[in-house]
């Protein structure tokens, strides 16, 4: 059999490059077929029956696409090859909203997502209602975040973690991946997500991707749509205060948090939630003489909106 014969005819010969459109899928079984076709016909298009056939790759995303999603779905690619299946995940998730949160205000658009995965590399979209993730309703069993989902985000946002990590299993389980996308941008739903695959043995590999930002520092996020102009010039006191603490010389850990606390001190509309230098694999707060490599990170509300950010940070020891 050849390779053409193999090849679905709604298949392009062209799989697997950047400029294709993805096919968007809605339930269970049409993701099914979609692995399938892949399976079959996959390794064969368009190189052949020797050709490495190339890796799943899974990005999840709630949609509202902006460039810090395309990247990722960028780097699937290169993570899956040419001939590998990058699958996007659009699913605004209930379960990791609080009670107040913007569930019902979370911005939704399938047709302007999916047009924008379009040019990057993407060959399939997930996009599944609430019944088709939770069929059973809200689920009964459910992942805990245990002592990282205690903390940061944690305390502000109670359960959000838990929330995250069983819809994060339940599209690994869904969709197979070989290989796992996530942002730096989230640093500790990044951190709590590999824990997981590690702590319950989740058979995929889990690639962290810098984060992207504006010009100006602002970093990409689907929330900043919310900031009106003013509050977007406030909100850049974030990555700036980052900045400060990263750049604090010969300081200690205390010198770090002091010098990102004052720039968000002197900040107009600023109210912040948490600043902390944390251990990068526990998420846990770093003693004041602590040095070596560590997390900054930030969460604030500007306006009715709430926004994070982070920093990879190398504490030099208190030269004081
Ligand atoms: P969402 O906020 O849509 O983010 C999807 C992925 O994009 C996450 O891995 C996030 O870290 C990454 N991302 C967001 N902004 C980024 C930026 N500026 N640079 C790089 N990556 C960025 O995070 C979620 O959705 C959800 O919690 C999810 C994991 C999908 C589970 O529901």
């Amino acid at each position: 059999m050849t390779a053409e014969a193999l090849t679905p005819p709604d298949t392009p010969a062209d799989a697997g490059s950047a400029q294709r459109t993805p096919l968007v899928v809605r339930t269970r079984s049409e993701l099914r077929d979609a692995q399938m076709r892949w399976a079959i016909a996959g390794p064969l298009v368009p190189a052949g029956l020797d050709a490495d056939p190339g890796r799943r790759a899974v990005v999840m995303t709630m949609g509202a696409l902006h460039d810090g999603h395309l990247e990722l779905v960028r780097r699937a690619r290169a993570e899956a090859g040419p001939n590998g299946q990058v699958v996007v995940t659009i699913f605004v998730n209930p379960l990791q909203f609080g009670a107040g949160e913007d569930l019902g205000a979370y911005p939704r658009d399938l047709d302007g997502d999916v047009a924008k995965l379009a040019g990057v590399g993407a060959d399939v979209v997930f996009a599944p209602t609430p019944d088709v993730v939770y069929p059973d309703g809200d689920p009964v069993v459910r992942v805990a975040a245990g002592r990282i989902g205690d903390v940061l985000e944690g305390e502000h946002r109670p359960g959000h973690l838990d929330g995250v990590l069983t819809v994060v299993l339940k599209l690994m389980h869904l969709v197979r991946p070989d290989v796992a996308l996530f942002g730096e941008k989230d640093a500790q739903q990044l951190l709590a997500v590999r824990r997981m695959v590690r702590d319950l043995e989740v058979s995929v590999e889990v690639v962290g991707v810098p984060t992207v930002r504006e010009a100006d520092g602002l970093a990409l996020s689907s929330r900043n749509a919310y900031l009106s102009p003013e509050e977007r010039e406030h909100a850049l006191a974030l990555s700036r205060a980052l900045g400060a603490g990263a750049a604090a010389p010969d300081s200690g850990g205390a010198g770090v948090i002091n010098a990102a606390r004052q720039v968000l001190d002197e900040a107009d509309g600023v109210v912040v939630d948490y600043l902390a230098l944390v251990d990068p694999v526990t998420a846990r707060s770093v003693a004041d003489d602590f040095s070596g490599h560590a997390l900054l990170l930030v969460a604030a509300r500007v306006g009715t909106t709430r926004l994070i950010d982070n920093q990879a940070v190398e504490v030099s020891p208190d030269q004081r």
